[in-house]
Parts: C-alpha cells; sequence; structure tokens
C-alpha cells in the first residue's frame, strides 16, 4: 500500500491536502497520528520568505512527528521561486517542496499572477520547476488544476511539461480554476494525467471517506489521494479511509467523547503554537467543522465562532457535551 516519490517512502495512500489556515503543525500531527502516510503544509509566499516576512517564516515551523512532510510555496516571478525553494531546502527540515499551480483566490491567481494562474503558461512551468528542480536536492512536487476554465482544460499538457522538467510528483485537483471549489471534481482528468507520466500522481477533489478513495483511486489508477475539506474537524478521516482500503473495514464515527476531547486538544495545540488569542481565532473555524452533524449544537457551534479566550472555549464544551 505503500508508495514512492523520490526515494522517499509513503507508508500509505493517503495523504493531507495543503490548506491556508488549517494544515499547520498541530494540525499535520493530529493528521499524522490519525493515518495520513505523508501531510502538506499550507502555501508560503516566495516573496514573504525572501523578506524574511515574520508571519512567512513562523509558518514554516514543523516537528519530526509530521514528517514526512511537503512545504508548498507559491508565486510567479521565476528567480523568487527558485530562491524561495533553495531557502526551504536549506533551511526547512521538510522532505519535499511543492509548488502551488492551484490556488483559484484572487489576491494569488489574479493579482500576483500565482497559483492556478500559472496554469495558462505552461512554458513558464515548465522553466519554474526546471529551474528548481536544478537548484535544489529535496524531491520536487506541483500542485495543478485541471485548467484554467472549461475551455482551457490543460492537465495532461502540463502535466507532461512537469515531467520533462524534472519534478517527483504531481497533485491533481480536477477542478478548473473557474470552478472554485464547487460543482463535482472530473475525476477523468486525474485518470488523462495519470495516463500520460509515469512519475506519481496523486488525485485530489471530493474524497471525503473510505468508499470515495478506493473508488478515486480504481477509477482513476492514480497512486496516492488527498484529503482536504474532508478532513476539516475530522482528523479520523484518514484511519477510516486506511482500514477500507486495508479490507473495507468501515469504522464507525467518532464517539461524542472523542469529540470533545479532540477539540480541546486541538485548541491547546494551536494555542502552545500561536498563542492564545491566534489559537483562539484559528479554533473559530475548526470548533464549528468538528460539529458538522451532531446535533443540537447550533448554539454551541455559535459559541466557539465568536469565543474571545480558551476558558471560554472549553467551558462552553464542557458544557455541550457533559449535559
Ligand atoms: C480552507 C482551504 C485552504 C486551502 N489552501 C490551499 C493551499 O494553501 N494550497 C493549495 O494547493 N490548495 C489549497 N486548498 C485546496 C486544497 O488543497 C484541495 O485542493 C481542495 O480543497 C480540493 O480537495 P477536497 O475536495 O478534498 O477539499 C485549500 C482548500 C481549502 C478548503
Amino acid at each position: 500500500m505503500s508508495f514512492k516519490i523520490k526515494d522517499l517512502v509513503i507508508e500509505n495512500k493517503i495523504i493531507l491536502a495543503p490548506m491556508a489556515g488549517v494544515s499547520n503543525s498541530p494540525f499535520r500531527i493530529l493528521s499524522r497520528e490519525y493515518g495520513a502516510g505523508l501531510v502538506f503544509a499550507e502555501m508560503v509566499s516566495d516573496k514573504g520568505l525572501l523578506h524574511s516576512n515574520e508571519k512567512t517564516i513562523k509558518l514554516l515551523y514543523m516537528t519530526e512527528a509530521e514528517k514526512p512532510m511537503a512545504q508548498q510555496i507559491f508565486g510567479s516571478d521565476l528567480k523568487s521561486m527558485v530562491d524561495a525553494a533553495v531557502y526551504i531546502d536549506q533551511h526547512s527540515n521538510a522532505d519535499i517542496i511543492d509548488i502551488n499551480m492551484g490556488c483559484p483566490v484572487p489576491k494569488v491567481a489574479i493579482k500576483a499572477q500565482a497559483g492556478a494562474s500559472l496554469m495558462k503558461n505552461p512554458d513558464l512551468i515548465y522553466e519554474i520547476v526546471y529551474s528548481i528542480v536544478k537548484k535544489v536536492s529535496k524531491p520536487v512536487t506541483v500542485k495543478i488544476r485541471s485548467g484554467w476554465d472549461s475551455d482551457t482544460v490543460n492537465a495532461v499538457e502540463v502535466a507532461k511539461k512537469i515531467e520533462q522538467a524534472g519534478a517527483s510528483a504531481i497533485t491533481v485537483h480536477a477542478r478548473t480554476r473557474a470552478q472554485g471549489y464547487a460543482g463535482f471534481a472530473d475525476w477523468d482528468v486525474i485518470k488523462a494525467v495519470k495516463e500520460s507520466v509515469s512519475i506519481p500522481v496523486i488525485g485530489n477533489g471530493d474524497v471525503v471517506d473510505g468508499p470515495s478513495a478506493k473508488k478515486m483511486l480504481d477509477y482513476t489508477g492514480c497512486d496516492a489521494v488527498m484529503i482536504g475539506r474532508g478532513a476539516l474537524g475530522n482528523p479520523w478521516v484518514f484511519r477510516e479511509i486506511d482500514a477500507y482500503l486495508k479490507d473495507g473495514t468501515i469504522l464507525d464515527k467518532p464517539t461524542l467523547q472523542e469529540v470533545k476531547d479532540m477539540i480541546i486538544h486541538h485548541l491547546e495545540a494551536l494555542c502552545d503554537l500561536k498563542g492564545e488569542h491566534i489559537g483562539v481565532l484559528e479554533m473559530r473555524s475548526h470548533g464549528p467543522w468538528y460539529l458538522k452533524g451532531i446535533e443540537h449544537a447550533s448554539t454551541l457551534r455559535k459559541q466557539l465562532s465568536q469565543a474571545k479566550t480558551k476558558d471560554e472555549i472549553i467551558g462552553y464544551v464542557n458544557a455541550f457535551f457533559d449535559k
């Protein structure tokens, strides 16, 4: 069930997606503990790194417990992308350098001409990947979308360029930039990419549990699946997928006690890393995600999304789960 990215052995085919504001060290540790074979860190800006922006440098924080880990960078300018990759190569303990060619948000894809905007320029993609691979010793991977929009689906062409440029794996999020996160991912694009390159292909888009993971692996032939939104408030998804891929076992959903303990554990870990103020702000998103599917939790959801201190969150959580 393992696969390899260059010489790095990944113990299974289950991967945490890079998610800005989510895939930080505490969440990556949880994901690894619960069964992800590889975790991606949220994207960092090439220019932010090169200007030693304090916030950007802090995003590079990682621990041994989360390895193997891929650090993603985004940018559009060849020289600063290469310099940022060299910086990661030399200053980070990450195992892989990943290049973002899929981010759809206007600040990245339109204003900065980075992320998914690069899909419009396969020659520049080649040049960026080739120049980075030449300069770094860590494996280089690239995360792409299907294309810019439905008229310009070019993932296969781009994937071939990425392989020729020396990358060690490609992730395909099978939506166009124009789709954002709406609608369904078109897994045929992942299948077509897999058929056209020989480096590992990681499939991404709409995998949320064991059956959908198996379906994507079987249908597309991809080497591994990457899970984004299905992991929000749900680090258990990795062990669920792992069990299902091994022998079709469907694990029970976490108990209310497990959900309660996880919310408090995640809160503590975020506050330890980022301080109480930021930890609580981030938990305003994670908290409600943990409550998805739990009955009568609308008041708690609201309380968590407005909480100001750690003690306040712990109080609300205890009151709800211990009643
Ligand atoms: C909150 C959020 C933040 C994201 N941040 C990033 C990012 O930093 N880099 C990236 O390549 N993709 C990012 N993505 C996209 C995901 O990695 C993934 O491609 C997408 O969510 C589709 O997978 P899913 O259907 O499993 O959610 C983000 C997605 C979400 C929901």
